[in-house]
């Protein structure tokens, strides 16, 4: 077999069978195929697309490059969640620690943020102290003490996607729906855990832009977590504006912790509420939503869940005592407020620029080589459809290095648009596909 041959068929636009598809990520994983004919390919697929069947032999190659984790260690149904990637998206941090308040199993390997999406594991290493790298055992062993542990990926874990994505973030191939959706399934079917639940996130700030696609998506990585014998939801949800307030690592991890202990209602609780009802149902431990969302709201008001949080933080080297006083959190030299030069209301948000801003400050990286500054980033005071007057605050930035603030503060100006007129309110949760 040869790659050109491949790269042909798919620029002809001709569906790759099982084999053609192995034959790649064999070859491109070992070295055998540069790095010049993988781009050729992917810019093959971003347009001429992969069908169902080719996606999931896509998904099912790229577990077969790496080791598959056995978490036969923890006791029960273990349970996962995945977001497609957002901007002040910090469900795990809430949804993790209220799910194993309610007795759930949840083992989470997380990834880092890219570009202008956050990652939870650059938030949990702004808890002074902690350490994302665990042993499997030590992992299994935080699991059952503890219901939750969120470790990085081990080294091994779906290399095909680790070179894959790198590529693709490089050559303007990331926003496929075959290539995210083989992406994140490869990653959770090797990662071990017995039930999915993802957020599939649709709007300015997502990478599937438009919620036709979005659904799509959501469906085809529903189908693909059955057939690997995973019991499998999708939630798809809006990422239209900043999901929470704060859009920055330890700004996050403290936006979580109040939330934790019952404060911040709004669209970011919500959103994490919903997906730790599905995450207890998949886990067998609620039969119905309504059942699920009391045990969730009781382990709020009894402090059970923040207890699961700093139980989570001192096993992984963390100081846990952040979960009762935030200021131990890193925290910026300077609070600046970006204010409205004009009344009206909040009418559309540019999220993606939102979360470039907050990136520009220091909150995550333009290189992969770069490092996060974890005290840095937005703190946002107005929502879609909210009413502004002139010089209202629109945001605080928290800054240390100052070198981007001026391009950071004139993009997230740009980025949120004040209107004459109220828009139409948007629903958070757009669809569930089980
Ligand atoms: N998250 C992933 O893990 N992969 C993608 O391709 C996109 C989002
Ligand atoms: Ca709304």
């Amino acid at each position: 077999m040869h790659i050109t041959d491949v790269i042909l068929k798919k620029r002809s636009g001709e569906k790759l069978s099982r084999e053609e598809i192995d034959f790649f990520i064999k070859g491109y994983v070992s070295g055998d195929i540069p790095d010049y004919q993988a781009s050729a390919l992917l810019m093959a697929i971003w347009f001429k697309r992969m069908d169902s069947r080719e996606t999931t032999d896509l998904t099912l190659s790229m577990v077969a490059s790496g080791d598959t984790i056995d978490l036969s260690g923890i006791e029960g149904i273990k349970v996962d969640k995945h977001s497609t990637g957002g901007v002040a998206d910090t469900t795990t941090l809430i949804a993790g620690p209220l799910v194993a308040a309610c007795g759930g199993r949840v083992a989470k390997m997380s990834g880092r943020g890219l570009g202008h999406t956050g990652g939870t594991l650059d938030k949990l290493e702004s808890i002074p102290g902690l350490s994302i790298e665990q042993s499997m055992e030590s992992f299994q062993n935080i699991v059952n003490k503890h219901g939750l542990s969120v470790i990085g990926q081990t080294a091994n874990l779906v290399p095909a996607d680790k070179k894959l994505y790198a590529l693709r973030d490089v050559t303007v191939t990331v926003d496929n729906m075959s290539l995210i959706a083989a992406s994140v399934m490869s990653k959770k079917i090797a990662s071990g855990a017995d039930a999915i639940v993802l957020d599939v996130k649709t709007g300015s700030g997502a990478f599937m832009k438009k919620t036709e696609d979005a659904f799509e998506l959501a469906g085809i990585m529903v189908e693909i977590g059955k057939l690997a014998g995973r019991n499998t939801v999708a939630l798809v949800t809006d990422m239209n504006q900043p999901l929470g307030n704060a859009v920055g690592n330890a700004l996050e991890v403290r936006e979580a912790i109040e939330i934790l202990k019952g404060g911040h209602a709004g669209d970011l609780k919500d959103a994490a509420l919903a997906l730790s009802a599905w995450m207890l149902r998949l886990s067998n431990l609620a039969g119905t939503e309504a059942e699920a969302m009391k045990m969730l709201n009781s382990v709020i008001e009894n402090g059970a869940a923040l207890k699961s949080f700093a139980g989570m933080i001192e096993a992984q080297g963390g100081n846990p005592a952040v979960t009762d006083d935030v200021s131990l959190l890193p925290s910026a030299g300077k609070i600046i407020e970006v204010k409205a030069d004009k009344a009206g209301w909040v009418s559309e948000m540019d999220n993606t620029e939102i979360g470039i801003a907050a990136m520009l400050l220091g909150a995550g990286r333009q290189t992969k080589a770069d490092v996060i500054d974890p005290a840095v980033g937005l703190w946002m005071k107005k929502r879609l459809g909210d009413a502004v007057s002139l010089g209202d605050v629109l945001a605080e930035f928290y800054v240390n290095d100052e070198k981007n603030l001026k391009e950071s503060i004139d993009r997230f100006k740009a980025a949120v648009k004040i209107g004459s007129e109220k828009p139409e309110d948007l629903p958070l949760i757009y669809k569930v596909i089980e």
